[in-house]
């Protein structure tokens, strides 16, 4: 039967990176004691009343159909956050809602890019971006996020990916994998080349509860930046609350207009009582980020301090997120054979770097979302690991 060249396209791009995840949790599902430090799904419960916000909701009959754009209490709550932010003014108008980040990212490049067009990432990037943009039928340009500059994007390095084609940059800050965080002379440098060569920023900000070192910026406080930047965003992270999918999309009102059609024809709307559990979390501080924030710098220094003694390895502290990479360049062996044999000799599963491109292929990337212990036992093992090695 004939199949569209989509599927082509991802086909190597979804399960083939999480194949040592997916291993582990077969592992795991037989019995065995392996430790899971693979993917970020927060290991603290959303607030107790988001909950019964939601369960209140759908009782109260908030379960037909919603429009496009999005509830109108969720879309006050979002315009009031991003209002503070933002260098253009920002009503109901600029803002669209999504289940998710992921999905907010893909009516995005669908409604910005195509075949033929160009998309410069960041690289390491997080794993799913290539298949946003490929989807899209547009061509990933990965541009080097450099060890020495601490994974910040340089602008010669941006200056020198761009071609005619580009019509994208896509960032994310805080980063997925590295915990690197932009700060707002890092977007000032980087800006008059969007505007020489009228490029949009897609910003993924979907860490910004998550710093422990250095402060949030958003391209969209920048005055050049501002009115080319779509910001894609959700609660999943910041409230803990992955499996609501409750996102959006800020950016300028056309762009608002041209992808809402899009969006209807994905989605025809979301869910009324998830907007109003996803409007109670947005109305004041998120305690649960305040408590995951502590745990996973904790767990990370805790990481640092037990594995950086340890031959042929040396961990990154990060300065933000739910994940720490290790490069482990001078054991010689890849990542991918480090994660499996890691997986197969100490049952300790951690995603090979090269999941997250090019320039993530001397690391593995070690979840923090474990109890300590936990990780102390994983880093027993992975010294152990290494030991056996020689
Ligand atoms: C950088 C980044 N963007 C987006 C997502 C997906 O977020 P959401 O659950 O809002 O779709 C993740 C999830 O891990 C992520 O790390």
């Amino acid at each position: 039967m004939h199949y569209a060249s989509v599927t082509n396209n991802l086909k190597n791009l979804g399960s083939e990176k999480w194949a040592v995840h997916l291993k582990a949790r077969e592992l795991i599902a037989a019995g065995s004691e392996v430790i899971e430090l693979t993917i970020g799904e927060p290991d603290m419960p959303p607030e107790d009343d988001l909950i019964d916000e939601c369960i209140r909701s759908m009782q109260a009959g908030r379960t037909k159909y919603s429009n496009g754009r999005g509830e109108s209490n969720l879309l006050l709550k979002l315009k009031q956050k991003y209002v503070k932010v933002s260098n253009i003014p920002i009503t109901e108008e600029n803002i669209l809602c999504f289940p998710g980040t992921q999905t907010a990212l893909y009516a995005t490049m669908r409604s910005l890019v195509e075949q033929g067009d160009e998309v410069i990432v960041g690289d390491p990037l997080y794993a799913t971006y290539e298949g946003i943009i490929r989807a899209s039928g547009a061509t990933m340009v990965p541009v080097p996020l450099r060890r020495e500059y601490n994974f910040i994007l340089q602008a010669h390095d941006l200056e020198k990916a761009i071609t005619p084609r580009t019509k994208v940059v896509l960032l994310n800050s805080p980063h997925n994998p590295t915990g690197s965080v932009m700060s707002k002379q890092d977007f000032l440098n980087i800006a008059k080349l969007f505007v020489q060569n009228d490029l949009w920023l897609v910003s993924d900000e979907v860490y910004e509860d998550l710093i422990f070192e250095g402060e949030f910026y958003s391209p969209l406080s920048n005055e050049k930046l501002a009115p080319r930047t779509v910001v894609v965003s959700s609660i999943s992270k910041s409230h803990a609350a992955p499996g609501f999918r409750s996102g959006w999309a800020v950016g300028p009102r056309e762009f608002c207009i041209k992808t809402l059609p899009l969006s209807e024809t994905m989605l025809f709307g979301s869910q009324p009582f998830i907007a109003d559990m996803t409007a109670l979390a947005l109305s004041r501080p998120s305690k649960v980020s305040i408590k995951m924030k502590i745990a996973y710098e904790r767990r990370a220094k805790l990481i640092c301090h037990n594995l950086q003694s340890v031959e042929h390895i040396n961990p990154l502290m990060p300065n933000a997120g739910m994940f720490i990479l290790i490069d482990i360049e001078k054991t010689n062996l890849t990542c991918s054979n480090f994660a499996w044999k890691l997986l197969n000799e100490q049952l300790v599963a951690v995603m090979p770097g090269d999941s997250f491109g090019h320039q993530a292929r001397s690391f593995i990337r070690m979840s923090l979302t474990v109890p300590d212990k936990l990780l102390l036992k994983a880093c027993n093992r992975i010294s152990l690991f290494i030991k056996n090695l020689k």
